[in-house]
């Protein structure tokens, strides 16, 4: 298995390019399956997920090209209904063919996605919405089997709390559903919006994007639209913070202020400097960073998947932090290994007391998931010695280049290519 070395204290300075969001990329692909005439999707980023992905989609009898950042979805005749475990397994997001192949195949048997490294994780709020717009629904041997013979049929949907997944399942299933769906407390992150700009260009009605209420007037039939995948926020997060552990000032192009204003208010409370571009925003740090609290929250608050780097960034802040989160019950797996670099660390429950350190120190580390792999390099960007982080299969999942990225700004990283 590779790995990836750094050896800390250099300051990261330049230009990082941001890519499109895995988040999006991946509900924008399952769309694909609502149609049978092809969806291009522009600026998709090269990742493992995205190719996992791919590779089921195959199964079910999309065709699908790739030429650069351009990826062509053509699902002229759905051939399989099944997402077998093997590739579920790999990913919980093949959940999110679910509503899909129900809506346009009136069936569906989709493994079901089991626990997984930051939590239970259960997809009861997605089987709950497609019950109630007419599905039956059983489980048996491991697989989710829903039918709705007569197709599915516009429903209200309350949903008790935001869960992202659900809200792109659901939101997917009713464009094809007869008569009117509506969706209350539905998701409101940027890439739930950017699906629904997407289904709307195939031909989707769909009032309400952007907003926690969602109608959607069913159609027979979608067809063939080119939609532009949107900036991946959370990369955008991660490479700002990188650059602030390190002093650094590096410019991220490509990608908008707006998609993560709440962590970009955390970082100025940090005292970090943030300022928009003709091209993106430029991040800065001349001073000290201050300890500040955070709380994860559904957009637009603070956002989990940024929760283990902003970690990373305050363990060398002046004073305490409290990080809490909210979403996930067990995402603080970054913090025994941010412990053994020499951050001073105190979980209660599920908030981190994070007191500031003057320095860390490299040390061979792993995660077992992507964001808490990418929390420790941005650790070991700012630790004295050497880093070494181990399972970068977990990193490649969402970070395209990473090393090259932070390399071209002066970091000190090589990927350790396993040779066994
Ligand atoms: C999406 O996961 C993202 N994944 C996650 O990013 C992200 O952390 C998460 O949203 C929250 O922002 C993709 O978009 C592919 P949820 P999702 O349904 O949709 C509970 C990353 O690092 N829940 O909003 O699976 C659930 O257990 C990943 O890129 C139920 O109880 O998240 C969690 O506690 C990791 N029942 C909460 O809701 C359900 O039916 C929010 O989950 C569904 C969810």
């Amino acid at each position: 298995m590779d790995r990836i070395r750094i050896r800390g204290g250099r300051r990261l300075a330049g230009q990082i390019a941001i890519g499109g969001a895995k988040n999006a990329a991946l509900p924008l692909m399952a769309a694909s399956i609502l149609a049978d005439e092809p969806l291009t999707l522009t600026n998709t980023p090269a990742l493992a997920d995205i190719a996992t992905l791919a590779t089921l989609l195959e199964q079910l009898g999309v065709v699908v090209t790739r030429d650069g950042r351009t990826m062509k979805l053509d699902c002229a005749r759905v051939t399989s209904t099944t997402a077998p475990y093997d590739l579920v397994r790999k990913m919980r997001a093949s959940v999110l063919v679910l509503g899909p192949l129900v809506a346009r195949e009136r069936r569906a048997r989709v493994s079901l996605p089991g626990g997984c490294a930051i939590g239970a994780r259960p997809v009861d709020l997605h089987l709950k919405g497609l019950e109630a717009m007419g599905a039956r629904i059983e489980l048996a041997e491991g697989y989710v089997e829903a039918l709705a013979p007569q197709g599915l049929r516009g429903a209200e949907i309350v949903f008790p709390f935001v869960s992202v997944g659900a809200t792109e399942n659901l939101l997917m299933a009713a464009t094809l559903a007869r008569g009117t769906t509506v969706l209350k407390n539905a998701a409101r992150e940027p890439e739930v919006e950017d699906l629904a700009h997407c289904l709307v260009a195939m031909g989707a009605r769909i009032e309400g994007i952007g907003g926690d209420r969602l109608t959607i007037h069913g159609v027979d039939r979608l067809a063939a639209a080119t939609h532009a995948i949107l900036p991946d926020r959370i990369e955008t997060g991660t490479y700002a913070m990188a650059a602030a552990i390190t002093g650094g000032d590096v410019e991220l192009t490509g990608t908008r202020i707006g998609l993560l204003e709440a962590t970009v208010a955390s970082m100025r409370t940090a005292g970090i400097t943030v300022e928009p571009t003709a091209s993106g925003f430029r991040v800065r740090r001349d001073g000290p960073i201050q300890g500040t609290d955070v709380m994860t929250e559904p957009y637009p608050g603070f956002a989990t998947d940024l929760q283990a780097q902003m970690m990373a960034l305050l363990t060398v802040a002046e004073g305490a932090s409290m990080i809490t989160e909210t979403i996930f019950e067990n995402r603080f797996m970054h913090v025994p290994e941010l412990r053994r670099m020499g951050a001073n660390i105190n979980l209660h429950g599920s908030s981190a007391m994070v007191r500031g350190v003057r320095r860390l120190t490299g040390a061979p580390v792993m995660a077992t998931d992507l964001r808490a792999s990418v929390s420790l390099v941005i650790a070991g960007l700012a630790a004295g010695g050497e880093t070494v982080v181990n399972r970068v299969y977990h990193l490649d999942r969402g970070y395209e280049r990473l090393e090259d990225k932070l390399a071209a700004c002066g970091a000190d990283i090589e990927r350790l290519k396993d040779t066994a």
